[in-house]
C-alpha cells in the first residue's frame, strides 16, 4: 500500500522550478520517469504535467530517504521534498535544467506496474494499445500538451463570444432526428415503449428556437452524435463550436467568425490570421481544384480543355462533350520525367473516383510524348499545349467525363501530386478560406430526388428562389464554409425563418405536407410567432485542434475516442444490455445469426 499524504502539501509544479527557487525547500509530487543508481547518488526524473525535474538523493544527504528512493521504479507515484540546488552538470534542453532538487524525504503515494505503454513524447505503442491504456497514453507529455491546448482554446472561444454578447446555452441531448445526413443514434424510452429518443447530430433546430425566444446570441460547446463512416477526421461523438444570431446576414456571421478564429489562433499558438479571409464562390473552388474544400498552399488549379478539344477525333474526349461533360487538366511541373510505370499508377489512382481513365502528354526535351497524340492533329496538341501554360518538362494530366467526375478525380490527383512531388513548401502555413454559395441541393441520381447540401433550414440565395420548384439545381444557398489547408474547419448558413417558405423547401425535398409537419412542426409552428431573420456557424473544435495541435488524427485530440469502428477498446462498449433492462423497454434483440 502507499504511504498517505497526511498534510502533505504540494508547493510547486515540477516543470516550474528554475534558478530563482535556489535555496528554497519545496515539495514536489508526480511520477518516476527514471530512475538511475550511480554509486552513492540516486537520480530520479520525477514528471508531471507542467515538465520533468531532475531529483538527487544520496547517502550524505539522507540515508532513509536514499534507500527508499533506489526502490523506486518508473512511474511509480511519488511525493518528495527538499532543496533547490545549482546542477553540477547544467543540461540547456530542459527547462529546469539549470537546478535539480536535492532530496530529503520521499513518499511512495503508489507503486506502479511496468506500464504496456513507453511514458515519453512520440508514439511507440500499438493504437488498440493506447486506446486500451488511454490513461497511460494520456500520461504522455505530448498529448497533455494537446489537452492544454483544448483547454485553452475552449476558454479563449468563451471569453471572445461573452465579450460579443453570446450567451451559453445548452439544448437537449435526449431529443427528435436533426437532418444533418447522417445515420441517428437511438436511444430507446422506457415510458413510450417502441418509440425512440435521437442523440442530436447537432443542436440546429434548438438554435433557431432560441433565436425566435429573443436570446439574439446564443453559442455552446457541445456533443455531437453522428452514425457514419469514421475516417481521420471524423468520430461518432464531436465536438461542435455552435452558434447561432439574430438579425443578421451572411457577412456579418462571417466576419464575426473571422475575429474568433483570428482571437484563438492569436491567443493559443501565436499566429497572425490576416484578415479579411479570402472567399471564393463554389463554383470557383470546384473549377480550379475541384473540390469544396480546397487547399490552397499550392496553386496546380485545374484547366478547362473542354473548347480548345471540341473538335478532337478522339472519342474519350467527344463523348464526355456530347453528354454534357467536360475535359480538363492538370499540369504537373517536372512531370515529363515520370515513367511509364508511375504514369499508370496515377490512371489506376483516378479510376477509384469513377473515371475511365488519365491521358497525359509529357513535354520532353526532345519529343513530346503521349498515348492520345496519335488523335491529335499538330494545331490541336500545341493549342493544349498552350491553354495549359506547359512548358519543357511538364506533363498535362487530363480526364474527360461528366463534370462530377472530372473534378472528383481530378480534385483529388491534385492533392496526390502534392503529397508526390511535395508542393506544400510551408508546413506551417495556415491557409484559410471561405467558400460561399454553395449549391442549394445535390441530385441523388439512386434515389431520383433532391437532397439538401448543408441542411433543409438554409436560405436560397434572392436571385435564385424563382427556381427552388422549377430548377431546383440551379438555385444556390446563403451557405459558407471555412477551409482551412483543405479541412472544412466550419460551416453555416442564413436560415429560413417563413413557414410558407420553409414548407415549400420541404417539398422540392420530397417531405409531403404531413411528414414536413410530423417532423418539424414544432419549427414550422414557431416560425408563425416572429421570428427574427438569423443565421450561424458551427466549427468542429476537434478539427480546429487538431490544427492548433499539430496533429493529422482526430483520436489525439479527444480524451476518450472510439476506434475505426466506433468501439471504446478502453470501457469495451458498445456492450450487450441485459435481459431485464431490455424488457423495460420492449426490446427483443434479434440475434445476428437467427436473422
Ligand atoms: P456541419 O454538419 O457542417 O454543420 O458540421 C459543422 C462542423 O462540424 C465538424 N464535423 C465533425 N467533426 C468530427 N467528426 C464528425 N463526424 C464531424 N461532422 C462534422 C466539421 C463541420 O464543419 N448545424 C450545422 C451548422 C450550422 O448550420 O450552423 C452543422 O452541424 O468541422
Ligand atoms: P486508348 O486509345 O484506349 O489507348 O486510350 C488512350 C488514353 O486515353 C489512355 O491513356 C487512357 O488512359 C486515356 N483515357 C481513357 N478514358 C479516358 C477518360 N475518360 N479521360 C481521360 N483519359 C482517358
Amino acid at each position: 500500500m502507499g504511504e498517505a499524504l497526511n498534510g502533505l502539501k504540494r508547493s510547486i509544479m515540477c516543470g516550474e522550478v528554475r534558478e530563482s527557487h535556489i535555496g528554497q525547500k519545496i515539495t514536489v509530487m508526480g511520477w518516476v520517469q527514471r530512475n538511475r543508481n550511480l554509486g552513492g547518488l540516486d537520480f530520479i526524473d520525477l514528471r508531471d504535467r507542467t515538465g520533468i525535474l531532475q531529483v538527487v538523493f544520496g547517502d550524505a544527504i539522507s540515508k532513509e530517504a536514499f534507500e527508499k528512493a533506489d526502490k523506486v521504479r518508473p512511474e511509480y507515484c511519488i511525493a518528495v521534498t527538499g532543496e533547490v540546488v545549482r546542477r553540477e552538470s547544467p543540461n540547456p534542453n530542459m527547462p529546469t535544467g539549470m537546478v535539480e532538487l536535492k532530496g530529503q524525504e520521499i513518499k511512495i503515494l503508489s507503486e506502479s506496474e511496468t506500464p504496456p505503454i513507453y511514458i515519453k513524447e512520440g508514439l511507440d505503442a500499438a493504437e488498440n494499445i493506447r486506446l486500451k491504456y488511454r490513461y497511460l497514453d494520456l500520461r504522455r507529455p505530448d498529448m497533455q500538451n494537446i489537452f492544454m491546448i483544448r483547454h485553452r482554446t475552449a476558454k479563449v472561444i468563451r471569453d471572445y463570444l461573452d465579450q460579443n454578447g453570446f450567451l451559453e446555452m445548452e439544448t437537449p441531448m435526449l431529443t427528435k432526428s436533426t437532418p444533418e445526413g447522417a445515420r441517428d443514434y437511438l436511444v430507446p424510452s422506457r415510458n413510450y415503449p417502441g418509440m425512440f429518443y435521437a442523440l442530436p447530430q447537432s443542436p440546429q433546430l434548438f438554435k433557431q428556437l432560441l433565436m425566435v425566444s429573443g436570446f439574439d446570441r446564443y453559442f455552446q460547446i457541445v456533443k455531437c452524435f453522428r452514425d457514419e463512416d469514421l475516417r481521420a477526421n471524423r468520430q461518432p461523438e464531436f465536438t461542435q463550436v455552435d452558434l447561432e444570431m439574430a438579425f443578421v446576414e451572411e457577412n456579418d456571421v462571417m466576419t464575426l467568425n473571422e475575429g474568433l478564429i483570428k482571437h484563438v489562433f492569436k491567443e493559443v499558438v501565436g499566429v497572425d490570421v490576416a484578415l479579411p479571409i479570402r472567399r471564393m464562390t463554389y463554383a470557383e473552388a470546384m473549377n480550379k481544384y475541384g473540390s469544396d474544400k480546397p487547399d490552397l498552399r499550392f496553386g496546380m488549379e485545374i484547366t478547362d480543355l473542354s473548347e480548345v478539344v471540341k473538335n478532337v477525333d478522339f472519342k474519350v474526349f467527344s463523348d464526355a462533350l456530347a453528354n454534357g461533360g467536360s475535359v480538363r487538366a492538370l499540369c504537373l511541373k517536372g512531370g515529363a520525367d515520370m515513367g511509364r510505370k508511375d504514369l499508370d499508377r496515377l490512371g489506376e489512382f483516378v479510376k477509384t473516383f469513377k473515371a475511365k481513365g488519365l491521358a497525359w502528354i509529357q513535354l520532353k526535351e526532345n519529343e513530346i510524348k503521349s498515348p492520345i497524340a496519335k488523335f491529335l492533329k499538330e494545331e490541336e496538341l500545341s493549342s493544349i499545349i498552350e491553354k495549359m501554360s506547359a512548358e519543357k518538362g511538364d506533363a498535362i494530366l487530363i480526364v474527360a467525363d461528366k463534370d462530377s467526375v472530372v473534378f472528383q478525380s481530378l480534385g483529388q490527383l491534385r492533392l496526390e501530386l502534392a503529397k508526390k512531388f511535395d508542393l506544400i513548401k510551408d508546413k506551417n502555413e495556415f491557409n484559410f478560406c471561405w467558400i460561399t454559395e454553395f449549391a442549394m441541393f445535390e441530385y441523388d441520381e439512386e434515389e431520383g430526388r433532391y437532397f439538401a447540401a448543408h441542411h433543409p433550414f438554409t436560405m436560397p440565395m434572392d436571385e435564385d428562389l424563382e427556381f427552388l420548384e422549377s430548377d431546383p439545381g440551379r438555385v444556390r444557398a446563403k451557405a459558407y464554409d471555412l477551409v482551412l489547408n483543405g479541412e472544412e474547419l466550419g460551416g453555416g448558413s442564413i436560415r429560413i425563418h417563413d413557414t410558407k417558405l420553409q414548407e415549400k423547401m420541404f417539398k422540392v425535398l420530397g417531405f409531403t405536407e404531413e411528414s414536413a409537419w410530423e417532423r418539424f412542426g414544432f419549427l414550422l409552428e414557431a416560425f408563425k410567432f416572429g421570428p427574427p431573420p438569423h443565421g450561424g456557424l458551427a466549427f468542429g473544435l476537434d478539427r480546429m485542434i487538431m490544427f492548433l495541435g499539430g496533429t493529422d488524427n482526430i483520436k489525439d485530440v479527444i480524451a476518450f475516442p472510439k476506434n475505426q469502428n466506433a468501439f471504446c477498446y478502453l470501457t469495451e462498449a458498445p456492450n450487450i444490455a441485459d435481459d431485464k433492462q431490455l424488457a423495460e423497454l420492449g426490446i427483443e434483440v434479434i440475434k445476428k445469426e437467427d436473422k
